[in-house]
């Protein structure tokens, strides 16, 4: 059986749940794919640090390295920021390997110029994990997009911020501590002030927009407020009155063509779609011509989540390059 030599970029939350995954599904993959996977590499900063017993010979501080790997194919990208994940991924793909990243960052800024180096190299780009976390978002966008047009896309696309307002109004936690065991629980990202800022789901909103219309609006122009403008009163306040707080992240297409985002924080009462939806969950409705009102809910971050919908994004990837659907 010949196999797949894959490399892990960054060895966090999100680059140990893919490993562990891995190993937990071995069997599965093996016999549903016809290919054994091998993880080769790890890159992180700090090599010295074992993070998970066992691993300490597949890491590395460096991109030569890993690209030094022979028939290297598949490219797991848990790191953060644009760069230098974007180089990375440039060069794993020069280098014909399949890329499969969690790093919204990176894909909001940078995912048009990746696919068109993707499609040039024959390789494919996963990004499922990069909005909504376990939710599959992407997938379902990209099956019903042949044949129906996306007039708005609306909903919670963090799961740090829905988690502390549930905790703000459920238990009457402070920000700050529920901010600190979301951070605990591997949610939040390595600087949280993307998320309660509202930047996250930000990125999250403008991938989602060039999926839907193709484009994206100008980022200058995209009003986005976070959660850190709410105190612990005005939650308390909104309770009383039966209101939750939700952080919706919204785009949609204009009659005139042009495109409209916003994030902000919505007041919302128990007939609205979004007023159950606690803790980490993720939520996200979008209007469509022929299906009408679709959404899609369930946990928008975490290790298993995020790390479980990369890995479906390898069998998706290694089933289309032998040509058949994969089914799990
Ligand atoms: P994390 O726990 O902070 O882990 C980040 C990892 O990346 C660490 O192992 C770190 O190395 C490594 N790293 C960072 N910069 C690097 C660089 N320049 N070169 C090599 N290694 C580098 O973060 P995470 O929560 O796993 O998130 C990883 C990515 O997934 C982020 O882009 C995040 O937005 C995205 N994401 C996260 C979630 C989630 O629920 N956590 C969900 C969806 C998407 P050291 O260990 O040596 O510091
Ligand atoms: N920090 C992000 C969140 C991780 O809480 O939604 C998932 O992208």
């Amino acid at each position: 059986m010949a196999t797949i030599k894959a490399a892990i970029l960054g060895f966090g939350t999100v680059g140990q749940g893919i490993y562990h995954i891995l190993n937990e599904k071995r069997q599965e993959l093996r016999e549903k794919l016809g290919v054994e996977l091998e993880v080769a590499k790890i890159l992180v900063t700090d090599a010295s640090r074992e993070r998970v017993p066992g691993t300490k010979h597949l890491m590395t501080e460096s991109m030569d390295d890993v690209l030094a790997e022979n028939n290297l194919q598949v490219v797991f990208e848990a790191i953060v920021n644009e760069e230098p994940a974007f180089t990375y991924l440039k060069r794993a793909v020069e280098a014909k390997c399949h890329v499969i990243t969690a790093n919204k960052v990176m894909l909001a800024k940078r995912g048009e110029e990746l696919e068109a180096l993707a499609k040039v190299n024959g390789v494919f780009v996963g990004f499922e994990a990069t909005v909504a976390g376990g939710v599959p978002i992407i997938k379902t966008m990209k099956n019903i997009l042949l044949v129906n047009e996306v007039s708005c896309v609306q909903g919670i696309l963090n799961g740090t911020t829905n988690y502390i307002l549930t905790k703000m109004r459920a238990e009457g936690w402070s920000f700050e501590q529920a901010l600190r065991e979301a951070q605990q629980l591997g949610y939040a990202e390595a600087d949280p002030f993307n998320d309660v800022s509202g930047q996250d789901a930000f990125k999250k909103l403008m991938i989602l927009s060039s999926l839907a219309f193709g484009e994206q609006p100008n980022w200058a122009e995209v009003e986005v407020i976070g959660i850190d403008t709410i105190s612990s009163e005005q939650v308390a306040e909104a309770t009383a009155q039966g209101l939750r707080y939700r952080h919706v992240a919204e785009v949609e297409k204009l009659e005139d063509g042009t495109i409209h985002a916003k994030v902000a924080p919505l007041l919302v009462n128990n007939e609205h779609p979004l007023y159950p939806v606690d803790d980490v969950f993720n939520a996200v409705t979008m209007e469509t011509n022929y299906i009408g009102t679709l959404s899609v809910i369930g946990p928008g971050a975490g290790m298993y989540p995020t790390a479980s919908v990369m890995v479906e994004d390898y069998a998706e990837i290694i089933g289309k390059r032998a040509g058949f659907t994969v089914t799990i």
